[in-house]
């Protein structure tokens, strides 16, 4: 009998595609390229299944020019870029990498928090340029993160991993704001209350975005709910690009509004608004939250481990959806 066939939509760890091959007849991409969506239909019309890195839109069009198609292994935790009605709907599989990078990606969020508050790219981009002659009493002076106020909007397993690392390891308050409050065990774990999205704008010294980009989430935080947090705050996205409004923050730190903001993530990244990238009191990372060699080789594993155990006929490890008949 002949394997299925799977598309490896980017390049991944080449031993991690070595292990695909052990079960399937795999087309790789090992230069990397970007294909369009036309390029990417083009390739998925003669395939089994994908494994996507969170940069492939599947959505109807794509998913009616691959009429085999049963699977779709996204190697993110986040998969927005799936149509996941549109997937359910073509009886399509679509899983995700939940918990492998929980731990990695609360430590970036607390650094990137760190580094944003203590304006730590700021002063290295002002010793880079030589500009530092002497010391001064109020050089780059940011804002504490020990005792100060974490306000975490999405309460997940990343936001109660860096809830637990704010109340536990730097004494913080941690409030937090979440589509259903967590019950009263996790909420003593994380040492965390629940409050309205406004109380938490208007009262935290720093303000963590971890929640999923849906519809309902698009511009969480625009002009108006910039205008509620203090002058004196931060704000820190390691969620989604679109959770908010990048010309909006731009403007606000610009203004001096807020006082920082971290971001690892962009609306339409890899682009990134060209007026986050001329304001000073801002700190930006290419989408890294996830990025350590163990972490990023777990997601790799998991993804290519959902299309074995799937295909292999006993069901996804981690679906994202549950199409009620699956694609034959
Ligand atoms: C995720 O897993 O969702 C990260 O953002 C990497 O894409």
């Amino acid at each position: 009998m002949s394997q299925p066939r799977i598309l490896v939509a980017r390049a991944i760890f080449p031993d991690i595609v070595d292990r695909l091959r052990e079960h399937f007849d795999v087309e790789a991409n090992p230069d990397d390229v970007i294909w369009t969506p036309a390029e990417l239909a083009a390739r998925l019309a003669d395939k089994d299944g994908v494994l996507t890195t969170g940069s492939q839109r599947i959505d109807a069009a794509l998913l009616a020019a691959a009429p085999r198609l049963k699977i779709c292994a996204n190697m993110a935790v986040g998969y927005n870029n799936f149509d996941v009605d549109a997937m359910t709907a073509a009886g399509v599989q679509g899983t995700n990498t939940p918990d492998v990078l929980t731990e990695t990606t609360a430590d970036f969020g607390f650094a990137l928090l760190m580094a944003t508050a203590r304006r730590m790219t700021e002063s290295e981009h002002y010793l880079r340029a030589g500009k530092w002659t002497k010391w001064s009493y109020d050089m780059f002076a940011g804002s504490d993160i020990h005792g100060s106020t974490l306000g975490i909007i999405g309460m997940g397993r990343i936001g109660q991993g860096i809830a637990k690392r704010g109340a536990h390891g730097f004494g913080m308050k941690v409030v937090y704001h979440n589509r259903s409050r967590l019950s009263a065990e996790l909420e003593a774990e994380c040492k965390a209350s629940y409050v309205s999205k406004e109380e938490l704008l208007r009262t935290a010294d720093h303000v963590m975005l971890v929640v999923p980009y849906t519809a309902a989430s698009h511009h969480t935080i625009g002009a108006s709910e910039l205008a509620l947090m203090k002058p004196t705050a931060t704000l820190i996205n390691i969620a989604r690009g679109g959770i908010v409004d990048d010309a909006a923050l731009a403007l606000a730190l610009r203004e001096r509004r807020i006082a920082a903001a971290g971001l690892d993530v962009f609306e339409g990244e890899p682009n990134v608004h060209p007026d986050l990238l001329t304001v000073p009191n801002v700190v930006l990372t290419p989408h890294i939250a996830s990025a350590t060699v163990p972490t990023r080789r777990a997601m790799a594993n998991l993804a290519a481990d959902n299309l074995i155990v799937f295909f292999g006929g006993q069901g996804a490890l981690t679906p994202v959806n549950k199409p009620a008949s699956a694609r034959v």
